[in-house]
Order: structure tokens, then C-alpha cells, then sequence
């Protein structure tokens, strides 16, 4: 799961989507694109909405994308258009570009729609957020154990 600062969004997909998966049969991580809160905690509203649904990411530490995650993970989701560019960017060929994803094309496929940045907004944005992520997620991982 992949955003701008990995302490807003991506935790709080990577969280969610862990939740939905069988425990040990999949590795879920998340990363920023940016290097600004590399070792930073999510922020506190990420944490409390996620714990407001029973789901613990106050140990998550951020974590910047490097060209290892294409070797590593074998599908990439990204929150939103600048990141799919910046992800894109260090894409060394085909395969690489081919693991790349928008996550709401879960949900509206093909659309290429963005999950919107929280960061300056209120709680409120968390919660719409945490919303349309759970509902991605439930789709990608009903696509994920079906397979
Ligand atoms: P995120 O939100 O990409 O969802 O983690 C942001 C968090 C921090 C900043 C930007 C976006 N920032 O500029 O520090």
C-alpha cells in the first residue's frame, strides 16, 4: 500500500486489509513515496479511526518506496495519482509496471480514482477514508483468497 507520507492513508489500508486476510499467509506492508516520516508513527488519526474498528496500527513505522519493493511484493497498490507516477517513475520494466495498481479500482475498476489526502483536513476525512478503503479492501481481498 503505497502514499505520499505513510502515515495518513497506507498504514491504514495496510492495516485493513491485514485484518481481512488469513494470519501468516500474506505479507501486507505499506510505504510512502516521500522520505519525510521515515520511522514516524501514523498519525494519531489514523491510529484512532483504525482502533475505532478494532484495528491496532500504532506500532506501523513509515517506511519510503524503494525499487526492492518490485522484487519483494507482488502487487502495489497506491492511493493516488502522484504516487502512481512516482512509483512508475522507478519501474525498470513491464513487470514492474504491471504490479502497479489504484486501489479504488477495486471498487470503480478502471476508473484510476484517487483516495483523497486526509492530512490537512478533520476527523472527518479519516472516517470517509477509512470507509472506502475497508470497502476496497474486502474486494481485493476476496480477489486475493479466491485465487
Ligand atoms: P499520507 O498523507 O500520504 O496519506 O500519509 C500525508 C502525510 C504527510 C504529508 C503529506 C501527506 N506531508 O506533507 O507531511
Amino acid at each position: 500500500m503505497v502514499c505520499l507520507g505513510n502515515i495518513c492513508r497506507s498504514p491504514l489500508a495496510e492495516g485493513i486489509l491485514r485484518s481481512k486476510l488469513p494470519k501468516n499467509s500474506f505479507i501486507v506492508d505499506s510505504v510512502g513515496t516521500a522520505n519525510y516520516h521515515i520511522g514516524n508513527s501514523p498519525d494519531k488519526r489514523s491510529i484512532a479511526v483504525a482502533k475505532k474498528y478494532d484495528i491496532d496500527i500504532s506500532n506501523l513505522k513509515g517506511r519510503q518506496f524503494s525499487i526492492n519493493d518490485f522484487d519483494n511484493f507482488d502487487l502495489i497498490y497506491v492511493m493516488d495519482e502522484s504516487n502512481y507516477d512516482n512509483v512508475i517513475k522507478l519501474a525498470r520494466d513491464e513487470e514492474d509496471i504491471n504490479k502497479v495498481h489504484f486501489i479504488l479500482n477495486k471498487i470503480y475498476p478502471d476508473q484510476n480514482y484517487s483516495v483523497q489526502d486526509p492530512y490537512y483536513g478533520g476527523e472527518s476525512g479519516f472516517e470517509n477514508i477509512y470507509k472506502i478503503l475497508d470497502e476496497a479492501c474486502s474486494n481485493l481481498a476476496n480477489d486475493l483468497l479466491e485465487v
